[in-house]
């Protein structure tokens, strides 16, 4: 099976900060999980670049548009694999055929008639992009994401016959009630479909974007150049090739409630008129707050994700914003939400468990050298149903997008591993040669339990469970079959700890 997935194309008019990385993960995460299904999966993201927004932040730089988005692309591109992410294309509007492709669209919306000229006059947020009705504006013409005065624009423009697929898209919605997902942004969506107008599609105050083919005083309107990325990278993502075949509809594209509007409406339309089918599922998710109000870039460093990705990988930061904001919902993020996640659950919970099931193996059952041997333990125990029953309602949970769900299946198991190491005392069965089949049983189950757990969280902590299940003795490709009995005569010394202590104080 092939999985297509994507996350938005990022506006360069500044750096990238965790709002921006916290939908690159989770989008990782599910291909990653595709993969371990063994799914043939294509993760998109990258950035957009055309715009007034983007020609303004350049102007204020000092510098040519281009030079530009050149660079804040870069820094955007650069974050990728520090947060561990394994992106298939990097995408950039300013790219050569995705200019073509998106003017090839507009040509045969335009031949087919789905396209006129009109003039338009109303309120404009550059913020935003998007114009405003007055009565969507707050006291004083301000817009009420950005808080800023909007302009007051008059402009003649060419014009996409939105309103001509209204019932097409109602027809969408009611025979795909899951196609947005969580239901409460569909309705959202639904309903948005009754106010629709014609939408304009170009600008001639600009000149900041990709040439309207049919009329040199215009540009396209940055949505619908944008918008199309998700198509035309599968064109030319591989040189030669045209992946479209194999990969299009997206299966999930990612994106937070902000930009819900041009995904679930404008987008479907523009689809329609030519001719591509439709994304299997919109995934729409909260936002990170701090201080109860959405991460920004003013307020992109209230959590500094450099410095707990120098110190630690991306790893923990990677399963502390999936863990800490229930997916879907707003969840605000701290420093110190992060400490106590990491020395709670990572360093307490996991990493803990891991030391002490190797050191206990070597202490109990090591030779000379210091080398255990993963005991047999059959499937028949408990434990082994447990970990099969656990890893039957994570698989169900990331099928079904919820991360958070997935995740608090896997802890819970992991807390019940923690539990059975305290009732079972391994340390009290050493001191008795009768238990000595007991005390092996025990850490033979724990041994296979944390395997079933670095499986699991494989997609969302890559490196760390490739080392805990190296402390066992088993590859990260054996892992990614995981049955149990894997680790069965593996070899186990002692380990280094995976989290290391937290030097903030800000926690205590
Ligand atoms: N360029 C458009 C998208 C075009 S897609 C065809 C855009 N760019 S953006 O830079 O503003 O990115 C918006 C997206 O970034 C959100 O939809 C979300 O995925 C992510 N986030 C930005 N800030 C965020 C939070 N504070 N919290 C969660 N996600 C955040 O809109």
């Amino acid at each position: 099976m092939s999985f297509y997935v994507t996350t938005p194309i990022y506006y360069v008019n500044s750096s990238p900060h965790l709002g921006h990385a916290y939908t690159t993960i989770a989008a990782d995460v599910m291909t990653r999980f595709q993969r371990l299904m063994g799914n043939d999966a294509f993760y998109l993201t990258g950035t957009d670049e055309h715009g007034s927004k983007i020609a303004e932040a350049a102007a204020e730089a000092g510098e040519d548009p281009q030079a530009f988005t050149d660079r804040i692309s870069q820094l955007f591109r650069d974050l990728l694999p520090l947060l561990g992410v394994e992106n298939d294309f990097f995408i950039r509007t300013t790219d050569a055929p995705h200019k073509s492709f998106v003017q090839a669209v507009a040509t045969k919306m335009h031949e087919q008639g789905d396209i006129y000229q009109d003039t338009y006059s109303g309120w404009y947020c550059t913020g935003c992009e998007r114009y405003f009705a007055d009565d969507e504006l707050l006291e004083g013409n301000v817009c009420p994401i950005h808080k800023r005065p909007v302009e007051h624009m008059e402009e003649t423009n060419w014009f996409f016959k939105l309103t001509a697929y209204k019932e097409r898209l109602l027809a969408h919605f009611h025979a795909n009630p899951t196609w947005i997902q969580p239901k409460s942004k569909y309705n959202e969506a639904l309903a948005l479909i009754d106010q629709l107008d014609d939408l304009s599609i170009s600008r001639s105050s600009i000149t900041w974007g990709i040439d309207v083919p049919w009329d040199d005083q215009q540009v396209f309107y940055v949505w619908l150049d944008a918008l199309f990325n998700y198509a035309s990278a599968l064109s030319y993502a591989r040189e030669g090739e045209d992946l479209t075949e194999k990969f299009w509809p997206p299966t999930v594209q990612v994106l937070a409630k902000d930009i819900l509007k041009f995904h679930t409406v404008y987008w479907p339309a523009f689809l329609m008129a030519v001719g591509l089918e439709l994304p299997e599922t919109m995934l729409i998710h909260g936002y990170l707050t701090v201080g109860g109000d959405k991460m920004g870039k003013s307020m992109g460093n209230a959590l500094d994700p450099f410095p707990l990705i120098e110190a630690h990988g991306p790893d923990p930061l990677r399963f502390y914003l999936l863990r800490e904001v229930q997916f879907g919902q707003d969840g605000a993020v701290s420093q110190e939400g992060f400490a106590r996640r990491y020395d709670g659950e990572l360093a307490n919970d996991l990493g803990n468990l891991v030391s002490r099931t190797a050191a206990m193996l070597v202490k109990y059952r090591g030779d000379d050298e210091g080398v255990a041997l993963v005991p047999e333990v059959p499937s028949s125990v408990e434990v082994a149903t447990n970990a099969n029953i656990m890893i039957e309602q994570w698989r169900g949970q990331m099928h079904a997008l919820d991360l958070s769900g997935a995740l608090e299946t896997v802890w819970s198991f992991v807390r019940d591993l923690n539990k059975h190491v305290e009732t079972r005392a391994p340390w009290k069965l050493a001191k008795d040669e009768g238990s000595a089949l007991l005390l092996e049983t025990t850490l033979g189950e724990l041994v296979e339990g944390l395997c079933a757990v670095a499986y699991t969280l494989s997609p969302v902590m890559p490196a760390t469970t490739t080392k805990i299940a190296g402390t066992f003795g088993v590859t990260a490709d054996e892992l990614a079959s995981w049955s149990w009995g894997l680790a069965h005569g593996r070899p186990v010394t002692k380990p280094q700890p995976l989290f290391p202590r937290l030097e903030v104080a800000s926690h205590s």
